[in-house]
């Protein structure tokens, strides 16, 4: 199995640190372990060496044949004296500190005795397991074997417990808090830190739907409050260009309108019939093609302020509407809760055209409303031929049409799709299209409730 890192910038340094923690403490305490084995091993040596000669010294100040019993008298129970010298085998006794610092301190003390010879040998009584407890028996047994030159020798024997390991449960527990206690305190502070990032990332995504979002704040770490600057910068340049193009069509189109009342009075005008219906005909095509780019460029003003109202109520209230004027419309509602804060003009008008879209294309609109607790679904059907599934999504485009041939029946531009997908997209919503099993198309609003 391929080990994954974990998803999140702040997962990811967590588990950086958590090991960066284990690491460190593992190597530290190793190295402490040791040298702290050593160290200890070797002040045991010097002490063991001050008792045997001290031991020696007071046998040697007394008579010969009072000595046994001295030495016998001085046995405690971690030193032991034997007459005889016994089995030292050699792999005990091989050189290494603790024997040297021994016989340097034994040689030391009796320096001037000529022919003076001592002989030490080191064994580890049991290996140490890692988690040593409360086991007596185990650390270093020793043997000292003393020779003077009057042929006289004792051989001292010694255990020398080894000092408790440090790992133990109290310092594993005290690691694991001060772990975790370290641990918190550095999330805490990476979630702060890359907090930011989550709000550039939403921030990102929501101009998508509106140009005019309140700006970043640009505080963070020097990095982070970088990007919210150089993101509101590019936010601003968009919306400055955004507009500006808005507003250069909504003003074109404003000055053709008077254009075109001109064109139809001096239409209404002309003497022959058959002329003067013609070019009336023209100028309706143009009025609904300038009122369509006015409407696009409506859709895109922000200037309508959100109010809270009932989209149930708004698409009941607009198929009444169209009802009354002789279009073929049903409603049909979900009965749930359908109150949510929103641009109530611009989604009428992007409603409007998704309806009209249903009974020209389609011959007849089916709307109905239902709510979730997340979002509300508004949802346009009818039961037309539908729309070639290549071109479902380039129909949301401006001035795009499948007709090309405009005439009365249809006569739109390419507008209506795009203004209401743009007002969709500026309330946190989506537009979808999809064609229906056995004919028709489903055009759902799906907007987030506020
Ligand atoms: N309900 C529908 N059924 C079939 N085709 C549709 C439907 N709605 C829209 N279309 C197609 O999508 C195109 C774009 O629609 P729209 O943006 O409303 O422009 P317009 O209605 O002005 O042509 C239309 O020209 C039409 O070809
Ligand atoms: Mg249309």
């Amino acid at each position: 199995m391929r080990f994954r890192l974990p998803h999140t910038i702040r997962s990811r340094t967590i588990l950086v640190l958590f090991c960066a923690f284990l690491l460190s403490h593992t190597i530290s305490l190793a190295i402490y372990e040791i040298n702290r084995d050593k160290t200890i091993l070797l002040t045991e040596a010097t002490d063991l060496a001050d008792r045997i000669i001290g031991v020696v010294e007071l046998a040697r100040s007394f008579p010969e044949r009072d000595r046994q019993r001295i030495l016998a008298a001085a046995e405690t129970q971690f030193l032991t004296m034997f007459p005889e010298p016994g089995n030292l085998d050699d792999e005990r006794c091989r050189d290494n500190d603790f024997s040297r610092r021994v016989t340097e301190s034994l040689g030391g003390a009796f320096a001037d005795v000529p022919g003076f010879h001592a002989q030490v040998c080191l064994r580890r009584l049991k290996p140490a397991p890692l988690l040593a407890r409360n086991e007596p028996l185990h650390g270093f047994d020793v043997l000292v074997a003393v020779n003077f030159p009057d042929n006289e020798r004792a051989v001292f024997h010694a255990i020398l417990p080894e000092g408790e390991s440090l790992i133990h449960d109290a310092v594993l527990v005290y690691l694991l808090f001060s772990g975790l206690i370290a641990l918190l305190l550095a999330g805490y502070l990476i979630r702060k830190t890359v907090a930011p990032l989550g709000q550039l990332a939403k921030a990102a995504d929501s101009i998508g739907t509106n140009i005019d979002t309140p700006p970043l704040p640009e505080n963070g770490p020097a990095e982070v409050a970088a990007a919210a600057r150089a993101f509101n910068r590019m936010q601003q340049r968009l919306a400055r260009l955004v507009h500006g193009q808005t507003e250069m069509l909504a003003a074109i189109s404003h000055d053709l309108r008077s254009a075109v009342t001109r064109l139809q009075l001096r239409a209404e005008l002309l003497q022959d019939r058959q002329e003067r219906e013609g070019l009336q005909r023209v100028v309706d095509d143009m009025k609904t093609m300038i009122q369509s780019v006015l409407d696009f460029a409506r859709g895109l003003d922000p200037s309508e302020t959100p109010r809270r109202i009932d989209l149930s109520a708004l698409a009941e209230s607009l198929c009444d509407d169209l009802k009354e004027e002789g279009y073929p419309v049903q409603f049909r509602s979900g009965g749930a809760d359908c109150v949510t804060e929103c641009r109530p003009v611009a989604l009428r008008r992007s409603l409007h055209n998704i309806i009209d879209n249903a009974i020209k294309y389609g011959s007849e609109a089916k709307v109905s409303v239902e709510g979730t607790a997340e979002s509300i679904r508004i949802v346009v059907e009818d039961c037309g031929p539908g729309i070639p599934m290549h071109e479902l999504e380039a129909v949301l485009q401006p001035f795009y049409r499948l007709e090309k041939s405009r005439n009365s029946k249809t006569g739109g531009v390419g507008l209506g799709l795009s203004i209401a997908g743009n007002t969709v997209q500026a309330h946190g919503g989506e537009l979808s299209l999809e064609n229906i099993n056995g004919g028709g198309l489903r055009v759902q609003m799906q907007l987030s409730r506020c």
